[in-house]
């Protein structure tokens, strides 16, 4: 019997069978994407068709944008600009090949055996792989279910070859004169932002009143106006009611405030979130619970109600998240290693790559306002950072929210120029439970665009140097 059994190689699974390796437990995985030679494919959603394609199209996208639109300003003109679409997939495709094949590498590196083939719990310390007509049955004195998420197909937008999910959108063999996405969440906001960049008429079609409602709203009306700005024509508050493809276009019809509305699209994208990959996975008669939405029902530190089950990333409450599910994959592993290992799910960091990215850690406004926490506020525009306007990149601002009573810092939002790498200081900062002023006295580089941090730290308490601060 193996100590250790893990169910799906995405950011969850693999990092956790790496983890349960280097702690010395003797470790399988399981995975049934496999190539057309029969190998399996590691790496998940994420590293396949997920986070790593996404963000190849859209720093592509980015720089045919900018050379476009952004550099005669800085007196760079070019002649006979050309898109090479094929050429851009196949750059994506490369970094997807290099990091999958990385994988394989750390596996070998770290002897974990990888395996080929469809797994499904049949005990508490067995599972059933299915290859072909063939299944065996691996022991191991502990599972680890990994086995992540998939698009939400919704009836009134079946897909077809015109009618995509994220994965389909992420391989257009040209650029859709005028693309539908329905949902405006992070893929339809990031996936949008790519064929608009590469010259499509984009039209978001949203069911809330809300845009971004998971956002500190102060964000979401600014990120709202820049899209907007950008080219991208977000309709909230409607209600797709049907979708049809014909030979070449996509016929939809949506509910607003003022009635019943048609448009016309080359392409429609559907992403209006995405589904656990927990049927068929575990035998019923192990009494697992799944609730209503399909995750699968775990504790703080992801153990299901059988003793020897784990379950970590997408499958699992929380936000799909890559880092999330790698963190829970390492937590675990240290648990079945004797550890004590636990995981701050206040601080997992949510970004959105569009230019420029939005992002957030900790509480925003209208939370600690319902919480009835007091609170105060400091902020700072990217307009006043000497490095974002040098940069000709000045959209956007930082705000840290700290606790009234003790400083502490309860959550900071940043839109702008590199708020993924600006809210990972933020992250660090909460980690060691750092107060405002804390942040305030670190010392900064000059110029760096984490210089919207500092000052917004400082204007907490009203000490930022380079905007007026509120008088007392
Ligand atoms: P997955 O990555 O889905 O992996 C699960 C694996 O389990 C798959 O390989 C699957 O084949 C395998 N599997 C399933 N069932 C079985 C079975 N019965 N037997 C064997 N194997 C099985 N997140 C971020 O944090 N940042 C981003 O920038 C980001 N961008 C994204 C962009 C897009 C377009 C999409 C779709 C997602 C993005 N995500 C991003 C989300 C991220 O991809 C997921 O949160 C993450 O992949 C979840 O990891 P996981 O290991 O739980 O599941
Ligand atoms: P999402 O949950 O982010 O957004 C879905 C949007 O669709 C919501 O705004 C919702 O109100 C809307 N919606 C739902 N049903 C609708 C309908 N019938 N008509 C119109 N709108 C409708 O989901 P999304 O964008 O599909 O992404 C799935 C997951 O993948 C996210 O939860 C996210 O965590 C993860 N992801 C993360 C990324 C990142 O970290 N940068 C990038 C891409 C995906």
């Amino acid at each position: 019997m193996t100590d250790v059994i893990v169910i799906g190689s995405g950011p969850a699974g693999y990092v956790a069978a790496i983890r349960c390796a280097q702690l010395g437990l003797e470790t399988i995985c399981i995975e049934k994407e496999s190539s057309s030679d029969g190998k399996e494919v590691l790496g998940g959603t994420c590293l396949n068709v997920g986070c790593i394609p996404s963000k190849a199209l859209l720093d592509s996208s980015h720089k045919f944008y900018a050379t476009k639109n952004n550099y005669q300003e800085h007196g760079i003109s070019v002649t006979n600009l050309k898109l090479d679409l094929p050429k851009m997939m196949e750059r994506k495709e490369g970094i997807v090949n290099k990091l999958t094949s990385g994988i394989q590498g750390l596996f070998k590196l770290n002897k974990v055996k990888s395996i080929q083939g469809t797994a499904k719990v049949v005990s508490a310390n067995q599972v059933e792989v299915t290859n072909g007509d063939n299944k065996e049955i691996i022991e191991g004195k502990n599972i680890i279910i990994a086995s992540g998420s998939r698009p939400i197909e919704i009836p009134s937008a079946k897909w077809d070859q015109n009618i995509v999910d994220s994965t389909g959108a992420l391989e257009f063999d040209s650029v859709p004169k005028k693309l539908g996405v329905i949902g405006a969440g992070v893929i339809g906001l990031e996936l949008g932002s790519v064929w608009a960049r590469l010259g499509s008429e984009v039209t978001v079609i949203e069911a809330m009143e809300d845009f971004l409602f998971m956002a500190d709203k102060q964000i979401a009306r600014d990120v709202l106006k820049e899209f907007s700005n950008q080219g991208l024509n977000i309709k909230l508050g409607c209600n797709l009611t049907d979708a049809k493809s014909t030979a070449k276009k996509v016929n939809v019809t949506y509910q607003s405030s003022e009635g019943e509305q048609k448009d016309s699209f080359d392409k429609l994208i559907v992403a209006v979130g995405r589904r656990p990959n927990s049927e068929d996975i575990i035998g019923s008669e192990l009494g697992i619970e799944i609730d209503e939405k399909g995750f699968i029902k775990v504790d703080d530190f992801c153990q299901t109600s059988v003793e020897t089950i784990w379950a970590v990333g997408d499958v699992v409450r929380g936000p799909m998240l890559a880092h999330k599910g790698s963190e829970e994959g390492i937590m675990v592993a240290e648990r079945i290693a004797g550890k004590k290992a636990q995981m701050e799910y206040e601080l997992v960091p949510s970004v959105i790559y569009t230019h420029p990215e939005v992002a957030w850690v900790g509480k925003n406004e209208q939370e600690l306002k319902e919480e009835g926490i007091d609170y105060k506020s400091g902020s700072f525009p990217f307009a006043a950072s000497g490095r974002a306007l040098a940069a000709d990149d000045a959209v956007g601002f930082v705000k840290v929210l700290a606790d009234k009573a003790n400083d502490t810092i309860l959550g900071v939002h940043a839109f702008g120029p590199a708020a993924a790498e600006i809210i990972q200081q933020g992250v660090i900062a909460m980690e060691f439970g750092s107060s405002a002023e804390d942040l305030g006295m670190t010392i900064f580089s000059h110029p760096t665009v984490s210089e919207a941090l500092h000052e917004a730290a400082m204007s907490v308490n009203n000490q930022a140097i380079h905007i007026g601060n509120k008088r007392k």
